[in-house]
């Protein structure tokens, strides 16, 4: 059965975790896909893990679309959200709809995903009304990196939990239909999980959340410029990937690959 923006609610209600990872090509997907993940992210995160950029702003819609595609073609039932990147959406709400709505049309995406909070409200509403199923996302924004002075923690004094909580509110009135909330105190977090109906998906903001979504190169270990006190990674694949390929280029100057079963 494909996992479907009515199994979000479905899940909150019934206190079962949404799981969600993000994805950004045919085999990471694919390999999400297997391990059961409900929902794929195409994160503009892959500016920094797949193109190795210092932050997200350079990453552009026609980079978003490409990749949503090959995600799109190894989802089996997973939910699909592509990030809508920076400049996609702030500029006007007819923008935002725009490119919003080429995720849905050209790529398959199951829905979209957008950072900030009141100030984003108004392309929420307007995305929502073309009937595209907006996933917002406050706390720690990537796309506002030099407003807030690097990738801090957030929601730390009673003034700034305050406006996060009360942005909250206005996402869910403008009609998203989840929250990702991103580097905050897992105490306001689960104060906002148990406030909203929307489900709320935490990076970094504790496990009071309705679900969980870390970025996919940090879980497999293949992204080590910096790692984040909140990731846990489940496996080392750049150790073992740097091991593998110096076996492969030490068979090579040695004459051992190809043998005879390797050979026509
Ligand atoms: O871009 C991204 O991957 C994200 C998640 C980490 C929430 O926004």
């Amino acid at each position: 059965m494909p996992f479907t923006v009515n199994d979000f609610f479905k899940k909150k209600q019934a206190g079962e975790k949404i799981a969600m990872i993000t994805a950004y090509d045919f085999c990471s997907a694919a390999m999400a896909q297997e391990a059961g993940i409900d929902v794929l992210l195409v994160g503009d995160s892959l500016g920094m893990v797949v193109q190795g950029l210092e932050n997200t702003l350079p990453v552009t819609m026609d980079e978003m679309i490409y990749h949503t595609k090959m995600v799109s073609r190894a989802a089996k039932g997973a939910f699909v959200i592509a990030d809508m990147p920076y400049m996609s959406y702030q500029v006007s709400v007819e923008q935002a709809v725009a490119n919003a709505g080429r995720f849905l049309k050209e790529v398959g995406a199951h829905a979209v995903k957008l950072e900030g909070g009141r100030e984003s409200a108004d392309k929420v509403k307007a995305i929502v009304a073309a009937d595209i199923p907006v996933m917002a996302h406050i706390g720690l924004t990537p796309q506002s990196i030099h407003r807030m002075g690097g990738f801090k923690v957030q929601g730390k004094t009673g003034e700034s939990a305050r406006i996060l909580m009360e942005d909250a509110r206005i996402l869910q009135d403008a009609g998203a239909f989840s929250i990702v909330l991103e580097a905050i105190p897992a105490a306001l977090a689960a104060e906002i999980t148990a406030a909203f109906s929307i489900p709320t998906i935490g990076i970094g903001a504790g496990p009071g959340c309705d679900g969980q979504v870390l970025v996919i190169h940090d879980v497999l270990g293949m992204f080590d410029r910096f790692v984040p006190k909140f990731v846990k990674r489940y496996a080392d694949l750049k150790k073992d990937g740097v091991k593998a390929l110096s076996e492969y280029r030490q068979e090579v100057e040695k004459g051992i690959f190809p043998s005879s079963e390797n050979s026509f």
